[in-house]
This record gives structure tokens, sequence and C-alpha cells, in this order.
């Protein structure tokens, strides 16, 4: 079975996220599946029947960070799950590898499961393991830092909405890779592109225990195919 992750990005509203929930309850999962929408909307999944999650937080618990969520009220109102590190936090939020190794700590500390995301953009595709490294030497630089089990979420930036996705043979050897960097304690997650027709494939590749899905999220029948898989 796998871990399947809805990143609703800054998309839905109150009326999307009800009927969401209501077909998503209606769906009959043997996968772990968790929901990010936007943290207004975290109050509307009081009766979601599976797990729910942010797609950000701050580093500290409180004090005067205007417009921060803190870790600790995000586990409070009910995450479980929070993505830490997502590529457009790096890229348009100027995040780096210290601030997102900070994030992951902070929601461990919270008992809580950081997805933190890595993945190279176009330009780096042919030196992606120096990419990734240097994304993970944080925690690669901690030994510990992952023992609570964290997931880590590839996600090529160039695969992100654009329909793109690294061949079944790239997929395998890129997890490798971040297998033998992060240990078998971490569940790894494969972002960018997933729909219903290539999520069972992409599944079923070594080293992938689940998927960040974005756009396909969005659409509640699609999201529903998805989890409801078997063959995982
Ligand atoms: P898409 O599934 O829309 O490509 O987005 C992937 C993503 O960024 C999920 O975090």
């Amino acid at each position: 079975m796998g871990i399947i992750v809805a990143n609703w990005k800054m998309n839905g509203n109150p009326d999307f996220a009800d009927n969401f929930i209501e077909e998503i309850n209606a769906a009959d999962s043997e996968n772990t599946v968790v929901v990010c929408p936007p943290a207004p909307l975290l109050g509307r999944f009081r009766n979601f029947r599976y797990d729910v999650g942010a797609q950000n937080c701050f580093c500290e618990e409180k004090g005067a960070f205007t417009g921060e969520n803190s870790p600790r009220l995000l586990r409070e109102i009910g995450c479980k799950y929070v993505i830490v590190g997502h590529s457009e936090r790096r890229s348009i939020f100027h995040e780096t590898d210290d601030l997102i190794f900070k994030k992951h700590l902070a929601v461990v500390a919270e008992n809580m499961i950081p997805i933190v995301c890595i993945g190279e953009n176009a330009e780096n595709r042919d030196n992606r393991e120096k990419v990734i490294s240097d994304q993970l030497s944080f925690f690669l630089n901690n030994p510990g830092s992952t023992d609570k089990t964290p997931c880590f979420a590839y996600e090529p930036v160039w695969g992100i909405g654009t329909g793109l996705i690294p061949s079944p043979e790239e997929i395998e050897t890129i997890f490798a890779f971040i297998r033998n960097l992060l240990g078998d304690k971490v569940s790894l997650l494969y972002g960018g592109s997933v729909n219903a027709k290539n999520s069972s494939e992409i599944l079923s590749r070594k080293n992938v225990d689940g998927l960040l899905i974005g756009g396909a999220s969005l659409k509640a029948d699609e999201f529903k195919k998805i989890i409801e898989e078997k063959s995982f």
C-alpha cells in the first residue's frame, strides 16, 4: 500500500472542499491518504475519514511572525502531515535548505510527519545527484534527524504541471540513489504530473512508497480512482 498525498496548492474554496470531502469519504482506500488544502480550509475537514496535512509551516512554535502558521497549532487543529520545502516555496519564496531543515525539525517536534520536497530544475537534470545531495545536506550531516520516519518527496521541477515524467528506469535510478542516501526508515514519494493513468505504474517502481499529487488531486473523481487502486 502507498501513501497518496494531495497538494491542492492555492486552489479550492469552502464549497469545493465540502464536495471533495463528501466524494472522497465515499472512497474505499487501503492506502494512506492525506489531503493538504490551503490552510484556511483545514477546519472544513473535521469529518474527513482520511488524514489531513498543511502545505507549509514556520519553524517556530509561536511569536511575532505575522502571517506564518505554527506547527503546534497545525497539530492542534488536526494535521498529521506538513509539506516542507516544496519547489514553489524554494523558488518563489526563496526558502533555503537551512530553513527547510529547521521546519522539518519543528514538524517532527510536534509529532507530525514532514513531507520534505527535493528535486532538480530543468537546467540541472544532468546534474541531479549533486542537486539532491546538496538539498539533503543538513539531513545527511545530522544523523538521527530522519529517525522519526519522515517522508521525502522527489519532484523534478520540470515535471510539475507539465505532463513530463521521468522514464521508469530513470525513476528507479533516482530513487535508488535517494534511498541509498537516506536509508530504509524514510518513505519516498514521487511527485510531478501524476494522474489516474500513470499512478499505479509509478508506484510499482522499486523504492517508491507513495505519490504527491497536484493538479489531479483537484478532480475528486480522478483522485478517488487513484486512492482506490489496489495493486500498489
Ligand atoms: P502536479 O501533479 O500538478 O504536476 O504537481 C505536482 C506537485 O507539485 C505536487 O506537490
